[in-house]
C-alpha cells in the first residue's frame, strides 16, 4: 500500500519524507488556505521534496476553467496529479487530460458509482472521503470495499483508490485488509501508526538491562 501525506505543510512533509515512507502528497484547497502560501510556490517545493505524484486541485468548475487551471498545475513539474471535483465537467475534464496522458485524481467521491464513473473517465486516483462519511453515520470503509469489488470485476478499469479523509490508524489498518491502493494520511495520522506502548515499555526494559552490562557495540 502506498503512503501520501495530506498535508501542505512543507515542513511536515520535508521530515515525514525523511522516513522513507512517503510515496506521494495530497493537497486541497482547504489546505492550501491553511499554508498561508500561493499554491504554485507550494506545490512547486512539494514536487521536489517528493518525487512521487503531488495532487493539486483546481478551483474552477466547469470544463473550460478546469482545463485551463489543469495545464497551469501540470507545468509545475511532471509528478503533478490534477486533482479534479467529481461533477460532470470534473469527469469530462477527466478524459480530456488523461488522454493527454496528465495524471488526475478525482476527488470528492462518496459514492461507488461515482467511482465507477470516475474510472470510466480515465483516472489514474479516486479519492473516497472515508471519514466525511463515518461523520454522518455512514459506512466509510464500506464504500472503500465496495469500490475495490467493482473495480476488480473489470481489470481492464486502471484507476487506483485513494482512501482520503482519513482519520485514525484504524482506517489506515481497514484500508490495507482491503487491498486499497493508496492511502492519505494526515501527518499526525502518520505518526500515530509508530506508536504501541509496549514498545517503548519494551525499549526503556531493554535500555536499563543494557545499561547493566557496561557494554558499548563498537
Ligand atoms: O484531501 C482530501 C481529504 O483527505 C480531506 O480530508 O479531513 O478534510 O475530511 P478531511
Amino acid at each position: 500500500m502506498k503512503f501520501f501525506v495530506d498535508t501542505a505543510d512543507t515542513a511536515e512533509i520535508k521530515s515525514l519524507a525523511a522516513s522513507g515512507l512517503l510515496d506521494g502528497v495530497t493537497t486541497n484547497p482547504s489546505l492550501i488556505a491553511k499554508s498561508g502560501r500561493k499554491i504554485l510556490d507550494v506545490v512547486a517545493e512539494i514536487c521536489d521534496l517528493v518525487p512521487g505524484p503531488v495532487s493539486a486541485e483546481v478551483a474552477a468548475t466547469d470544463y473550460d476553467g478546469m482545463i485551463r487551471e489543469a495545464k497551469v498545475l501540470r507545468a509545475i513539474a511532471s509528478n503533478v496529479a490534477v486533482k479534479l471535483p467529481l461533477i460532470p465537467d470534473g469527469l469530462r475534464a477527466c478524459r480530456t487530460l488523461a488522454d493527454q496522458g496528465t495524471m488526475v485524481n478525482v476527488t470528492l467521491c462518496f459514492s461507488a458509482a461515482q467511482a465507477l464513473l470516475a474510472a470510466k473517465a480515465g483516472a489514474s486516483f479516486v479519492s473516497p472521503f472515508v471519514g466525511r462519511l463515518d461523520d454522518i453515520g455512514q459506512d466509510g470503509m464500506g464504500l472503500i470495499a465496495d469500490i475495490l469489488t467493482i473495480y476488480r470485476n473489470y481489470p481492464a478499469l486502471k484507476t487506483e483508490v485513494l482512501v482520503a479523509s482519513i482519520r485514525h490508524p484504524i482506517h489506515v489498518v481497514q484500508s490495507a485488509k482491503l487491498g486499497a491502493h493508496v492511502a492519505t494520511l494526515p501527518p499526525a495520522v502518520l505518526r500515530q501508526l509508530f506508536a504501541h506502548p509496549l514498545t517503548d515499555k519494551g525499549l526503556a526494559g531493554f535500555l536499563a538491562d543494557w545499561a547493566k552490562t557496561g557494554q558499548t557495540i563498537a
